[in-house]
C-alpha cells in the first residue's frame, strides 16, 4: 500500500473534476492518500466501491488515510474517533463529521470531485 501523496491536476471539461488514481493502485481494503489542490483526500476501496474523505481528523489532525478500516467506517489513528466512509458521519461525535468527496470512475482512472 501506497500512502504516497501526489498532486494532480485538473482533468477534461469539468473544472473541478480531478484524476487521482487508477483502480488498479487502490485494490479492495486499501488506501491512498492524495493531494488536490492542496487539500489531503484519503480515498478508500471497500468491496470495489470507492469512498472519499477529508484526510485530516476534525478532532486533532491525525490522518484518517492511516486509520483501520473495519467493514464501511475507518478509525483514527489518532484517538479512535469512528467515521462511516459513506457519509463521512462520526460515530464518535456525531457533531465533527470529516468531508465527503464525490468519486468519478471514467474508464480505468478515478476522479475525484472538488
Ligand atoms: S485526531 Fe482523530 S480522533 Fe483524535
Amino acid at each position: 500500500m501506497s500512502r504516497k501523496k501526489q498532486s494532480h491536476q485538473e482533468t477534461g471539461t469539468n473544472s473541478n473534476l480531478f484524476k487521482v488514481a487508477e483502480i488498479r493502485e487502490v485494490e479492495p481494503g486499501k488506501r491512498k492518500v492524495v493531494l488536490v489542490n492542496g487539500t489531503e483526500i484519503a480515498l478508500f476501496n471497500i468491496n470495489g466501491e470507492f469512498h472519499a474523505i477529508n484526510n485530516r481528523c476534525p478532532h486533532a489532525e491525525f490522518s484518517l488515510g492511516a486509520g483501520l478500516i473495519y467493514e464501511d467506517v475507518v478509525i483514527c489513528p489518532g484517538h479512535a474517533w469512528t467515521f462511516k466512509l459513506k457519509t463521512g458521519e462520526c460515530i464518535t461525535k456525531k457533531s465533527q463529521p470529516v468531508k465527503t468527496y464525490k468519486v468519478v470512475i471514467e474508464g480505468k482512472d478515478i476522479k475525484i470531485k472538488l
